[in-house]
């Protein structure tokens, strides 16, 4: 059999209706992943799609629907709480598992009482369902133990020669299976997480719940709430590993652990690191990019035969979550945590307010390092004083000891001054820091925060778990420093134009808080925040 990828044309939808009627199978995109398509109806086409994939008989398949009308003659009961989420989430990624209809067939349902719907967003999908008129039980268009195609090109090189047509609707936007939900009453049941996360239905609902299933492998003989998660799945050929630690950890246990036949799996941001076979999934501070990236990541990873795959480890916030759930399933579970102690990175432009947040996270028991009184003493070291002098001239000094308002003048009104310093000085400021968080850790700290204004600029954000920015207005932050500096408009603008914009900040921060409007409303994200990292 030939396999062809045809754009979603009109032409082409009424092709794929053709088939599909007639009992084939055909490859669709949603926005999640593909799908591999047949009329839910056709007992033969749906037994078809198990054979094609290689999919354990008791996996049930979701159906996809494109109106309410579909959907009335799928199920048999569709409670307040689900029309609610249908309201709010569909057409979108959320799969809901509700009552089936006799018209259902246990070839779909795997002899369950229930069946898996969804309405999907993506244009050619519900065209496509449309034109067929009839539901279309869908699971993901990849062979069993395959990570879920995100492209076309993925579903060509899982499935060639097995069916006639890919409808190519490009990269999927999601990247990552819908969210599978139980829905009780105003309450949902989270069986696999996906794009729409824990926050979202709380938005609809009072109460979340997260299956066993999400975090931890089910026994393949246990009767799960979804069949589909007691498989590994995604499972490359290497043997994934994760490793929870700070980035400068990872890069230590890589370098102690790697041999010729090991890879990395690491955020885009950090490639520049690695001098071994690097893959990447998304900047670490865009958990939707992770989503996007992850699979094709995967397939990159088996075409590179490797023996292992260390990865990093992805933040569980939002979309976070099904990232870290897929990641979780490629390893097999398999995850080394180098440390139990969080240390989170707290910057932000100067007069944003970062001090009230250290105070917040000392109240919780959190120990804070100063990073601007380690560069203080860094610059109180013979050697350091020694370079400084040979670069600046004795007029740097006082008596034995750097005058730092003298040595100030010099690098502010001049870029190349300030660059030497920095290189200069950054390396023994990381190395302090890094002693003073093992010193902490051997005290019993179980969180350590760093209020470092240059975190990323020194590197010293390699040594956190999690980053925190905080940022505000320019106009206040100017009056800020006025008052607390005792500083004219001038030298405060002077300040201020050194530093970097919010922007820069909130890129790169796993929380950002903003301080615009007022004292409450900063305590009040403040303690979010800190609840969330502080557990
Ligand atoms: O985003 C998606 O959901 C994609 C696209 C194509 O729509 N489809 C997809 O299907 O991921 P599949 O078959 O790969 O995953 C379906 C999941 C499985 O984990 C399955 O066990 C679960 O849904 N499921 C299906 N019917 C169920 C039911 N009645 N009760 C509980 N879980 C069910
Ligand atoms: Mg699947």
């Amino acid at each position: 059999m030939k396999t062809q990828i045809l754009k979603p044309t009109e032409e082409n939808i009424l092709l794929a209706k053709e088939k599909i009627l007639n009992s084939q199978v055909v490859a669709i995109p949603t926005e999640t992943v593909y799908g591999l398509a047949a009329n839910a109806f056709d007992d033969a086409a749906v037994k078809n799609i198990f054979t094609i994939k290689g999919r354990p008989m008791d996996n049930p398949l979701i159906v996809h629907i494109c109106d309410e009308n579909m959907l009335n003659e799928i199920v048999k009961d569709f409670s307040p709480t689900a029309k609610k989420l249908a309201e709010v989430f569909w057409p979108g990624p959320l799969t809901m598992v509700l009552p089936k209809s006799d018209k259902v067939s246990d070839s779909i349902t795997c002899g369950l009482s229930t069946v898996a719907v969804r309405m999907p967003s993506d244009l050619a999908a519900l065209k496509l369902i449309r034109t067929c008129a009839v539901p279309i039980a869908a699971p993901s268009a990849n062979l069993s133990g395959k990570p879920s195609p995100t492209s076309a090109s993925h579903v060509m090189a899982d499935l060639n020669g097995k069916i006639e047509i890919i409808l190519d609707g490009g990269e999927c936007e999601v990247g990552l299976e819908s969210t599978v939900v139980n829905v009780l009453e105003d309450e949902v049941e989270i069986l696999r997480p996906g794009k729409i996360a824990i926050d979202d239905f709380l938005k609809v609902v009072s109460k979340v719940k997260l299956d066993d299933g999400v975090f931890s492998k089910q026994s393949e003989d246990k009767k799960v709430k979804s069949p589909g998660m007691k498989y590994t799945h995604y499972s490359p050929e290497a043997n994934v590993i994760m490793v929870k630690a700070t980035l400068s950890e990872f890069c230590k246990y890589v370098s102690k652990n790697a041999d010729e036949k090991t890879g990395v799996l690491v955020f885009e941001n950090e490639k520049s690191l690695f001098n071994i076979p690097c893959f990447t999934y998304g900047n670490e501070f865009s958990p939707d990019e992770q989503a996007t990236r992850l699979f094709s990541a995967l397939r990159e990873i088996d075409e590179n035969s490797l023996g292992t795959i260390f990865a990093r480890v992805p933040k569980k916030d939002g979309v976070g979550l099904a990232v870290y759930n897929r990641l979780l399933r490629a390893c097999g579970f398999e995850i080394i945590t180098l440390n139990d102690v969080v240390v989170v990175g707290l910057t932000g432009q100067t007069g944003s307010g970062k001090t009230t947040l250290c105070t917040e996270f000392e109240k919780k028991g959190a120990a804070v390092i100063n990073c601007d009184l380690v560069a203080r003493e860094v610059i109180t070291l013979p050697d350091v004083i020694e370079k400084l002098v040979d670069n600046f001239g004795e007029e740097i000094l006082d008596g034995e000891q750097i005058n730092r308002k003298a040595l100030a003048k010099l690098v502010f009104t001049n870029e190349e001054n300030m660059i030497f310093l920095n290189h200069l000085m950054y390396p023994p400021i990381v190395k302090h820091i890094n002693k003073r968080i093992k010193s902490l850790k051997a005290q019993g700290y179980k969180y350590i925060v760093l209020d470092a204004p240059t975190l990323f600029e020194s590197g010293a954000n390699m040594l956190c778990d999690v980053i925190v920015s905080v940022v505000s207005d320019e106009a206040l932050r100017l009056d800020r420093i006025m008052i607390r500096d005792n500083m004219t408009k001038e030298a405060a603008l002077e300040r201020i134009k050194a530093q970097k914009t919010s922007d820069f900040y909130t890129s790169r921060a796993d929380y950002v808080i903003e301080n615009d409007k007022g004292i409450d409303k900063f305590l009040e994200q403040t303690a979010v925040v800190v609840d969330k990292i502080i557990q």
